[in-house]
């Protein structure tokens, strides 16, 4: 099976709409986020319209479906709500997400194994209103079965324990939650599942992530935005896109 095009940066702009919403009013503007990051070099939007809006929200949907000139990856629930948002609009591409009310951001991967039928079910329409549909997981073999047997295309594994491991400086774990990451994205491209990877991803822990060749995509948001308060949000997705392609080169 063969590895097509380079490594993707999906950017991911929550956080923007985060410090709007401490405030309430326009600024900053998740839209002119997204435009900078477009010039930038991400080759694509990532945006999660929550049940609680507590930061995308669906104005920032309708606005960045208008005005992006790259691919909308639209995180969401496997709601009806959000499957009526997403039938709507028409994203290029849904990320279906795990969402608990109290969590801080999305804590796991979704349990596609426990609930086959019923995600089976949910992501036909999405397919057939041709939506590019990914289902967020831990990297997990029995997990990825089911996400393949329910007929997603894409596969994001969850780098969120790899990430934590290293900011606690648990070496031992980190390594393991690599090797896990490694040995399931090679597992899951053998199936014939797209694979992308993402959350809590840095500086310090985006290359091995990068560097494995059956990743296509990395949806990154956090940290960059995060970032931009020190570099501003162009120079911070440039350093990103540049330690990705040192990676992968
Ligand atoms: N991918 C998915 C599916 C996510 O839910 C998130 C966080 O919302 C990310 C990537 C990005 O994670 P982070 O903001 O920690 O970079």
């Amino acid at each position: 099976m063969s590895f097509a095009g380079k490594l993707r940066l999906g950017v991911n702009i929550d956080h923007v709409a985060t410090v709007r919403n401490a405030r309430g009013g326009a600024y900053p503007d998740p839209l002119r986020a997204a435009r900078i990051a477009e010039e930038a070099g991400a080759d694509g939007i990532t945006a999660h319209l929550r049940e609680d809006r507590r930061h995308i929200s669906d104005a920032d949907i309708e606005g960045l479906m208008d005005v992006l000139t790259v691919p909308l990856n639209f995180e969401m629930a496997a709601t009806d709500e959000m499957q009526q948002i997403a039938l709507r609009h028409r994203p290029h591409a849904v990320c279906i997400v795990p969402e608990k009310r109290e969590e801080r951001t999305t804590e796991g991967g979704l349990e596609v194994a426990r609930e086959e039928n019923r995600l089976a079910h949910f992501i036909a329409p999405l397919r057939d209103a041709g939506c590019r549909v990914s289902i967020f997981i831990a990297a997990d073999k029995r997990q990825i079965e089911a996400a393949h047997r329910i007929g997603a295309q894409v596969i994001e594994l969850h780098t969120g324990a790899y990430c934590d491991a290293h900011a606690e400086g648990d070496t031992k774990t980190r390594d393991r939650e690599l090797e896990a990451l490694r040995e399931m994205s090679s597992f899951a491209h053998s199936l014939g599942l797209e694979v992308h990877a993402g959350h809590g991803l840095t500086y310090d822990t985006v290359s091995p992530v990068a560097a494995f060749p059956e990743v296509m995509e990395l949806n990154i948001g956090h940290f960059l935005i995060g970032e931009s308060i020190f570099l501003g949000l162009g120079p911070a997705i440039s350093q990103m896109r540049k330690l990705m392609d040192d990676a992968r080169s």
